[in-house]
């Protein structure tokens, strides 16, 4: 019997979102980053899919596990640096793999800052506004993205 390996997705957090459940409640929820995790993890593994997850407050690190980490499809909450990052945007242009931009608030209806991603370009898709179901819902389109 054919045994296909497990296919993989990087999940990256980006600055800030360490302090989730305690930093602005009213705009990213009451959940931490601890539990947000976990139902990613749980969310993967019901769907055959392994996960790895990072989370990081400096550019330069998210750059270099974008380009370093195994993985075959990348959801990633670039947080403040969607709206400044061209690095960002360069690295997962150059590793040319899918990738689902996350935000937890309506990044939309926002600031005028917030609304300019420079990550959307390259990215397969973007959801935004949906609170952490966010995440779960990019982890079911990445399942179905990486079964095509
Ligand atoms: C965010 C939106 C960004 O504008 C902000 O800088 C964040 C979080 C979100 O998930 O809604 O840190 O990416």
């Amino acid at each position: 019997m054919g045994h296909k390996k497990m296919k993989k997705i990087l999940v990256i957090h980006g600055p800030n979102l360490n302090m989730l459940g305690r930093r602005e409640p009213g705009i990213y929820g009451s959940v931490s980053l601890d539990d947000i995790n976990k139902k990613i993890v749980a969310v993967a593994s019901e769907l055959g899919l392994g996960a790895d997850i990072f989370q990081s407050n400096s550019e330069g690190a998210i750059v270099d596990a974008i380009q370093g980490k195994a993985y075959d499809l990348l959801i990633i909450n670039p947080a403040a640096y969607t709206h400044t990052s061209i690095a960002i945007r360069d690295a997962i242009a150059a590793v040319g793999k899918p990738a689902i931009e996350v935000h937890i608030s309506n990044i939309h209806a926002r600031e005028e800052f917030r609304q300019r991603s420079f990550i959307s370009g390259v990215a397969t898709g973007q959801i935004a506004g949906l609170g952490i179901e966010g995440y779960l819902l990019a982890v079911r389109a990445a399942q179905k993205i990486l079964s095509k």
